[in-house]
């Protein structure tokens, strides 16, 4: 069976699956997108995603295309059409098609596009015992990194120096020092004491739903948590580092910069920390990830 993808209120072949040319997301990255992670066939932190999709829509003026109700099936019933297990649900409202003009037009309709594709969640275990590397760079995106736009060329370029550099992520650094969080995952470090430690919300970062469970399921455990910005200096000489998003639930960090983090290796406040999101995806979805 074809992979489907629904766009505008039509389940579609992927490969038919198209936008008009003048679409704004297209011409100006006039839209918005979430990531959701699908195991067992079941979304994970769903009602998260919702808020963030409704509050994301507003701070840009897009009216939502669907209510959060309908949108709800919608999402179900692609990912049940494309029968996939493991996977990730992409979700992208622009604000529509129009004849080209910066101004916000009055009669745009929001274009709304899903697509669905297989995920490996189970290889990041053998991931998450080894460690992956990080490589700074300048931060240079706008002013409201808390809304999750399409507008991504900036993480594009960032991603790219830190694969060329041989990492598994980008770390946005600005010229005060501070770690804001990664290209597409949010940075934390974890200080000798054992207290972990990510950069509040503000606009300078994107509210990570990974980050949002993990301070939940750190403060259920009483795993001391402050929510304050960290140096580039600082993370390289903690005791642990790690990233979190969707698709990398918890990633030991074990290199800043060529610098080795800690011993080298996970540490065991990240490990713990893996423990309970695995536990908490389990919870959710039934999704058993195998032994490390
Ligand atoms: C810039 C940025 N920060 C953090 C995250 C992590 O967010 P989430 O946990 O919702 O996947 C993402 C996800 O794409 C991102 O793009």
């Amino acid at each position: 069976m074809p992979r489907l993808a629904y766009v505008n209120h039509a389940f579609v072949p992927l490969d038919k699956a198209a936008v008009h040319v003048e679409d704004r997301g297209f011409q100006f990255a006039d839209g918005i997108y979430e990531v959701c992670a699908v195991l067992n066939g079941q979304l994970l932190d769903w009602p998260l995603h919702l808020d963030r999709w409704t509050r994301n829509l507003s701070a840009l003026l897009i009216p939502a295309p669907m209510s959060a109700a309908a949108l709800t099936l919608v999402a179900r019933r692609l990912i049940a059409l494309n029968g996939y297990k493991d996977a990730l649900l992409y979700i992208q409202v622009t604000r529509g098609a129009a004849r080209r003009d910066h101004p916000i037009p009055a009669d745009a309709q929001p274009t709304l596009v899903m697509t669905v594709r297989r995920f490996d969640f189970a290889a990041r275990v053998p991931q998450q015992a080894v460690g992956v590397k990080v490589t700074s760079v300048t931060d240079q995106r706008w002013g409201r990194c808390d809304i999750k736009t399409v507008a991504l060329l900036p993480n594009v370029l960032a991603k790219q120096t830190a694969r060329l550099a041989g990492s598994f992520e980008a770390w946005f650094v600005s010229n005060d020092g501070v770690v804001a969080e990664g290209g597409s995952t949010n940075a934390w470090i974890v200080d000798a004491a054992g207290t972990v430690i990510t950069h509040p919300l503000s606009a300078r970062i994107l509210p990570g739903i990974m980050r949002a469970s993990l301070l939940r399921l750190a403060h259920a455990a009483q795993i001391k948590v402050e929510e304050r910005p960290f140096t580039l200096a600082e993370a390289q000489g903690a005791a642990e580092a790690f990233l979190t998003s969707t698709t990398a639930p918890c990633l030991g960090i074990v290199e800043i910069d060529g610098v080795k983090v800690g011993s080298g290796k996970p540490g065991p406040v990240t490990r713990r920390l893996g423990e309970l999101l695995w536990a908490e995806i389990e919870r959710q979805t039934g999704f058993r990830p195998p032994a490390a």
